[in-house]
């Protein structure tokens, strides 16, 4: 058994307007000081975990919103665990990266970084409420490259309202230019409980949608698209999220965190005053149709499919016992080669209507 483990830094300097993960910008540093300590201790209940560890995560919010003195006492902690991972990744956002950041990355063992940069045009990042320029990004990949950080992820979030063809080619062209070995493009969601729902923005209609995914792809043919949302040269697949789409375990920890252990789904408190009560918020126990139906939905994210003979060999049944596959079969929403199901070009593009027949 193996797994990954993911730790939450839940502050941001600023709100971004499409955003529902759990952050907050937080008043005071004493406030941030206490939750580092509230977190830190939150390691020690995982501690049999450690030495079969093979992916690490530090997520957010913005992690390197942290000054440097409490992001090394977080590295530290993780430091201690004696965890040796083949992969060892970090979220940044890229005006606050500094060279003692990147620094403090190398001193103790992180190879991945993944930046948001979102767009690569100025008035876009405005208005999707970011607070850095293109340029920004560029600078931050630069930082990150000379100084020994090859693995670079960008995330770029298109098909927001503002989003047209050339809009969207510009900033593939720009990405590009940087050639970094992993993108994810992400399409906008629009989210509860952000600002972007409170003021009522108007989504694209479908087919605009799906016209810019056609771009997407077209563009980033030289990329293995191997996740709906994520491209990569060959070798720099993201494994710290292959554990979740595999429906692997992993710890997770900080505000906020989702974990997977022993069958166990639990997500932690994401409000900092029940978080500093009790770690966890809901937990749940997976029965195996649970299992089956995350297997096949997380699974048929991953474009390479699901293989029928190790579902059986997991759960002593066939997929297609278990699931009505029909309609998906009729509608050329997903195909069957021998052993492998997978979604097709369509219905990659339209993944919900695929994912609700397993539910
Ligand atoms: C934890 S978030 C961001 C990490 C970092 N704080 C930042 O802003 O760059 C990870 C990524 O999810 C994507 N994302 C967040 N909210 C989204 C939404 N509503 N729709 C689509 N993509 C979203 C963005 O691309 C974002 O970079
Ligand atoms: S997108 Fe990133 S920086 Fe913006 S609010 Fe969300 S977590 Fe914070």
């Amino acid at each position: 058994m193996s797994y990954g483990l993911y730790v939450h830094i839940p502050f941001c300097k600023h709100i971004c307007s499409y955003c529902d993960f759990c952050k907050m910008v937080p008043s005071n540093k004493e406030l941030v000081s206490k939750y580092i300590d509230r977190m830190i201790n939150e390691f020690d209940l995982y501690e049999k975990y450690y030495k079969d560890v093979e992916t690490i995560y530090i997520g957010g919010g913005t992690p390197n919103s942290l000054d440097d003195e409490t992001l090394e006492r977080v590295l530290q902690k993780i430091s201690s665990l004696n965890i040796n991972p083949k992969e060892y990744s970090i979220e940044i956002n890229p005006e606050l990266l500094t060279l003692s950041q990147v620094n403090l990355f190398k001193k103790y063992g992180i190879n991945r970084v993944s930046m948001g940069a979102e767009s690569m045009d100025d008035n876009i990042l405005k208005l999707l409420g970011r607070h850095h320029t293109s340029e920004d990004v560029i600078n931050a990949y630069n930082l990150l490259k000379n100084n020994g950080i090859e693995n670079i992820n960008i995330d770029i979030i298109y098909a927001h309202p503002w989003d047209n063809f050339d809009l969207l080619n510009d900033t593939i062209d720009k990405v590009l230019s940087l050639n970094p070995p992993h993108l994810s493009f992400y399409t906008l969601i629009l989210e509860d409980k952000t600002i972007f729902k409170y003021k009522k923005v108007k989504m694209l209609d479908e087919d605009t949608v799906s016209n810019l995914m056609d771009l997407v792809n077209d563009r980033l043919k030289d990329y293995h698209h191997y996740e709906i949302s994520n491209y990569s040269r060959n070798g720099f697949e993201s494994l710290h999220n292959m554990i979740y789409w595999k429906s692997m375990e992993y710890i997770g920890i900080g505000m906020g965190a989702s974990g997977y252990l022993d069958s166990i789904r639990y997500d932690n408190n994401r409000l900092l005053k029940d978080y500093m009560n009790s770690y966890r918020g809901e937990e749940n126990t997976l029965d195996i149709s649970d299992k089956k139906s995350e297997y096949m939905i997380l699974g048929l994210r991953l474009l390479d499919g699901v293989s029928r003979s190790k579902y059986k060999k997991l759960f002593a049944s066939n997929i297609e016992d278990d699931f009505s596959l029909y309609k998906l079969l009729k509608y050329n929403l997903i195909e069957i080669n021998g052993d492998i199901i997978k979604m097709t070009y369509k219905g990659y593009k339209l993944g919900n209507y695929v994912f609700e027949e397993f539910i």
